[in-house]
């Protein structure tokens, strides 16, 4: 387990109501960001409090990942993400995650075989995915082919059974977000092949037929394995709450995990990169980038600047300003065209000098340029929300786990202010 976090009682606050004096403490995280305890609050005063969309709720305490979103710092584990970015591979950072320290090379080594043996799935899943639509997205067949693990292996849950579901779901989710796709396609399945590293076995399951073979580019290999870590986790976001909240009616890894894949499919989450494609889609074939931005500023008008934005980042996001620089080497790369780049870029330029964009200090957000390069790379639009789940995997992994671990854990239940009908007898 990694290092505990150091929150303490630093100091009380005190206010007066309805002529008692309620006092509750004050945390203080390890990077000193401060909370007020509520716990007693409800029994102490009558009150609760009431905070729609939790924007100032601390729903945990937490020791896996850190922002600074005034600042644009994100580090896991305490590791900036810059420098696990340069120097890190996927699963080095995925069992940084989930359990709290940079792995040792026999340690990596170790869960590097592990995962790469736990990498098929049963035949039975087959038939699964045949009774599907032979058109479904991929996102919501991945959400329950992850919650049809479950039916696989029920063993009782205990530490060494919760570890072999951890290997399993990173193991697998690579092989069904691939089958998902090939079923989408209508192309037979590619089984995994151990001699492969992760990345690189993913996009071949990908991109290889039975008709021909495939090489993985290094390159492509690389940036996948870049956005993976870029992914891999951001604190109590949408889809990771809901990890956290499903997980802690003791629901199973399996289902909790499920449950955040589908939180995430949502285009004000993870969504959000197929809609920036679309986005400027729709701008490459007639709109202007200055109509857009016009519209996204209209309050009459739905349309939002898509990978603009963030509840926590109130400046650059870093993980786009790592993405930024990558999309002009991939690009190059691939010789492919960059107008789809060249408009992001426009917009980006025209929104951080607008006064709506400064004024909400609205910014790239990571799905910015995700977007751009996973279309470079070849990944088809309905497939990036499903590479952001492959990503994300370790990060709600190691939620789970430290809710399931935490002394102060309980059952998620928030409370409501009522504002039905009162008391009232039915209609005669
Ligand atoms: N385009 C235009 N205006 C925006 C945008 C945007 N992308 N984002 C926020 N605003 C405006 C809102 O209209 C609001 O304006 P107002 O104060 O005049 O009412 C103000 O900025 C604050 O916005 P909220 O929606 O209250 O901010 P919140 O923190 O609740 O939302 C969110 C954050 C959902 C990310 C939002 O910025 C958004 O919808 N962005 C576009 C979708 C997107 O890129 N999502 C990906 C997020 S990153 C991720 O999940 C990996």
């Amino acid at each position: 387990m990694g290092p505990q976090m150091t929150a303490k009682e630093a100091r009380q606050i005190s206010f007066q109501y309805d002529g008692k004096s309620v006092e509750l403490p004050v945390l203080t995280g390890s990077e000193g960001e401060t909370a007020i305890d509520i716990r007693k609050l409800r029994s102490s005063s009558g009150l609760i409090t009431f905070d729609p969309g939790f924007a100032n709720t601390g729903s945990c305490k937490s020791a896996v990942t850190f922002i600074d979103g005034e600042k644009g710092i994100l580090r896991y584990r305490g590791y900036p993400i810059e420098e696990l970015a340069e120097e890190s591979s996927f699963l080095e950072v995925a069992q940084l995650l989930i359990h709290g320290e940079m792995p040792s090379r026999e340690e990596l080594a170790s869960f590097t075989d592990d995962v790469t043996r736990h990498t098929m799935l049963h035949e039975s899943f087959g038939r699964f995915f045949g009774a599907l639509p032979k058109d479904a997205h991929p996102m919501p067949v991945c959400a329950a082919a992850v919650a049809a693990l479950a039916t696989f292996y029920q063993e009782p849950e205990n530490d060494q059974t919760i570890q072999e579901a951890i290997v399993r779901l990173i193991a697998k989710m690579p092989t069904i977000a691939a089958y998902s796709y090939k079923h989408f396609l209508g192309q037979p399945f590619i089984y995994p092949r151990n001699e492969l590293d992760y990345s690189s076995n993913f996009l071949r399951m990908m991109f290889a037929t039975p008709c021909e073979e495939y090489e993985v580019d290094p390159l492509l290999a690389r940036t996948l394995d870049l956005l993976l870590i870029l992914h891999a986790d951001h604190e109590q976001n949408c889809s990771t709450s809901t990890v956290r909240l499903v997980g802690s009616s003791h629901a199973n890894l399996f289902a909790s995990i499920s449950s955040g894949i589908s939180a995430l499919w949502g285009p004000l989450h993870g969504g959000a990169n197929q809609k920036v494609i679309e986005m400027l889609e729709i701008i490459e074939q007639g709109g202007t980038v200055e109509s857009f931005v016009e519209r996204a500023k209209n309050r009459d008008d739905s349309a939002r600047l898509m990978g603009f934005g963030h509840r926590v980042y109130k400046s650059y996001d870093p993980r786009a300003k790592i993405l930024k620089g990558y999309c002009t080497k991939i690009l190059e790369h691939y010789g492919k065209d960059s107008k789809l780049l060249d408009i992001a870029m426009k917009l980006e330029e025209i929104a951080l000098t607008d006064d709506y964009f400064v004024s909400r200090k609205l910014y790239p957000n990571v799905d910015f340029y995700s977007g751009v390069i996973y279309k470079a790379m070849g990944i088809p639009v309905n497939m990036f929300t499903v590479m952001f789940a492959m990503g994300r995997l370790p990060g709600w992994i190691a939620q789970w786990l430290e809710m399931r671990n935490d002394p102060d854990f309980k059952i998620g239940r928030p409370r409501q202010v009522y504002t039905g009908a009162n008391k009232r007898g039915l209609p005669s």
